[in-house]
C-alpha cells in the first residue's frame, strides 16, 4: 500500500513480490492510478490491471474498484500485443465508470475555479458518488442487456438534468450510443467474470497480494480532505473492498525516500526551488496517468507516523533511494509545531496550514544502483534508513535503488512463510 500521496513505487514492489504469489488483487481506486513496472528494457504502465500480471499470476479486480471498461480492454489488448495474456478475474459487484462520469468530473472541476481538486478527470469521484448514492451500474448489470438498459436510462436522465440544470452546460452524450458501445465492451469482458470475494476467501493455502492504489493521504476519510481521491487506500479497506473476513494482513508500506504529490492541496515539506526541480528531474517525477509534473519535497516522518497508526505497517519498502544520491545534504521532517506546541499530523487542512515543520539534516550519500545487499550501501544512506526505522519503530524489508527488478535489496523476508 501507498503510505504517502501515491506514486511511491507500488507497481515495482508488487511485481517483485508477485513472483512468489498465487493471486494479486487490486482492491480500490480506478484508472486514476498509474503503476509502472520495468522489466529489462521494457516498461509497463498499468492503470487497472494488477502488477502481478507480468509474472503471469492470477490477477483480480475486486468490488472496491471503479472500472472503466474502455481502459481495461485497451490495457489487456496492449499486453496481448506484447505476448502476455492476462489471467484475470473481475468481481461481479465492481462499479463501472461510464462516459458521463468523465464529463461530470471535468465540469465539476472547472466549475470550482481556483478551489479545484486537480483530479485526474477519469470519472473516479462521480463513479464513487453513484456507488454510495445507490444507483451505480455494476459489472454484473452490464452483462445483462435488460438491466443495463434500464439502469443506464435512469442514470442518463439524472446526469443530463444535472449538467443542463445545475451546471447550465450542454450535455452532448448519446444514450443509445453508450448502450451499444458498452454492451459490446461487456461481451469482451464477460469471460473474466468471477466471484473474487469467494475465490480469495477460499484461498487458504495460497499467497495473496492486495495491491493498493493511491496513498494514505489521498484517502477519502483520513487524507488531506477535500484534496483526496474518493476511495480508501487504507490497509483495513482490503476486507470490505474484497469481501473477505478480517484476518491478519502483513502490511508492506511503500515509502518513497522523499515525498511527492500530484494535484492540489497542502504539502508542508514541499521544495519550491532548485532542490525540488532536481529531485523531479532525477526521479522523473511526472504523472504516469496525466503526465503532470509531480510536486517534490523532503521525506515527512510526521506524516508517516500517522500513516503507520492508521495502517499498522509490518515493514517498510523504501523506494527511489537512488534519486537522493549526490545531494550534499538531505532533510526529513521530524516534528510539527502548531502555535509553538509540538503537534501530531492534524485532522484538517486548515490546521495543517498553521503547522511549522522542523527538519533533521542528514549527510549526503552515493548510490550506484549496483548494491546487492544492505551492507553494500553507503554508510550515510544506512544512517538515513536506520533513522527512519527507529523513528517509526518499523523494520525496513526492501530497499529499491532503481526502477528495475535487479535494482532491489531484500533485507527482511516479506509475507507469511517468507516471500
Ligand atoms: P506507483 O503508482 O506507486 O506504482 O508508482 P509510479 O509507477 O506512479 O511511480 C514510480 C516511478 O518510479 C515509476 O516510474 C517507477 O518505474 C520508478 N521507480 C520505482 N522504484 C524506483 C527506484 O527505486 N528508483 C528509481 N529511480 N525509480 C524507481
Ligand atoms: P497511484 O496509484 C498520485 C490524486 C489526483 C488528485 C486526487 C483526486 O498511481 O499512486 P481523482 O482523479 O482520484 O479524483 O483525483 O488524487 N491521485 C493520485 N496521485 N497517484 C495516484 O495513483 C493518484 N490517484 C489519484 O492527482 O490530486
Ligand atoms: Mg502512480
Amino acid at each position: 500500500m501507498g503510505s504517502q500521496w501515491g506514486d511511491e513505487g507500488k507497481g515495482k514492489v508488487t511485481d517483485i513480490l508477485a513472483e512468489k504469489a498465487d493471486y494479486v488483487v487490486r482492491y480500490q481506486g480506478g484508472n486514476n492510478a498509474g503503476h509502472t513496472v520495468v522489466v529489462g528494457n521494457e516498461t509497463f504502465k498499468f492503470h487497472l490491471l494488477p502488477s502481478g500480471v507480468i509474472h503471469g499470476k492470477k490477477c483480480m479486480i475486486a468490488n472496491g474498484v471503479v472500472l472503466d471498461p474502455r481502459v481495461l480492454i485497451e490495457e489487456i489488448e496492449a499486453l496481448r500485443e506484447r505476448g502476455i495474456e492476462a489471467d484475470l478475474v473481475i468481481d461481479p459487484l465492481t462499479n463501472i465508470i461510464l462516459p458521463y462520469h468523465n464529463v461530470l468530473d471535468g465540469i465539476s472541476e472547472s466549475s470550482m475555479g481556483k478551489s479545484m481538486i486537480g483530479t485526474t478527470k477519469k470519472g473516479i469521484g462521480p463513479a464513487y458518488e453513484d456507488k454510495y448514492g445507490r444507483r451505480a451500474i455494476r459489472f454484473i448489470d452490464l452483462l445483462s442487456k435488460e438491466v443495463f438498459r434500464k439502469k443506464l436510462h435512469e442514470n442518463f436522465e439524472l446526469k443530463k438534468k444535472t449538467v443542463e440544470n445545475v451546471y447550465n452546460q450542454k450535455f452532448e452524450l448519446d444514450e443509445h450510443q453508450i448502450f451499444e458501445e458498452y454492451t459490446a465492451l461487456a461481451e469482451k469482458l464477460r469471460k473474466y467474470l468471477g466471484d473474487v470475494s469467494k475465490l480469495v476467501s477460499e484461498a487458504k493455502d495460497k499467497k495473496v497480494i492486495f495491491e493498493g492504489a493511491q496513498g494514505v493521504f489521498l484517502d477519502i476519510a483520513y487524507g488531506t480532505y477535500p484534496f483526496v481521491t474518493s476511495s480508501h487506500p487504507l490497509s483495513g479497506a482490503v476486507f470490505a473492498d474484497v469481501g473477505i473476513p478480517p484476518r491478519k494482513l502483513e502490511v508492506v508500506a511503500i515509502v518513497k525516500a522523499y515525498t511527492t504529490r500530484v494535484g492540489k492541496g497542502p504539502f508542508l515539506a514541499e521544495l519550491h526551488g532548485e532542490e525540488g526541480d532536481k529531485i523531479r528531474e532525477t526521479g522523473n517525477e511526472y504523472g504516469t496517468t496525466t503526465g503532470r509534473p509531480r510536486r517534490c519535497g523532503w521525506l515527512d516522518l510526521v506524516m508517516l507516523k500517522y500513516s503507520h497508526r492508521l495502517n499498522g505497517f509490518s515493514s517498510l519498502a523504501i523506494t527511489k533511494l537512488d534519486v537522493l544520491s549526490g545531494l550534499d545534504k538531505i532533510k526529513a521532517a521530524t516534528s510539527y509545531k502548531m502555535a509553538g506546541k509540538e503537534a501530531e499530523f492534524p485532522l484538517t487542512i486548515e490546521q495543517l496550514e498553521k503547522c511549522e515543520v522542523i527538519y533533521k539534516e542528514f549527510n549526503g550519500f552515493t548510490i550506484t544502483g549496483k548494491e546487492k545487499k544492505y551492507s553494500d550501501l553507503d554508510g550515510n544512506a544506512r544512517e538515513y534508513l536506520e533513522f527512519i526505522e527507529k523513528y517509526l519503530g518499523v523494520p525496513i524489508s526492501l530497499i529499491s535503488i532503481g526502477p528495475k527488478r535487479s535494482e532491489t535489496i531484500i533485507r527482511k523476508k516479506i509475507g507469511f512463510g517468507g516471500f
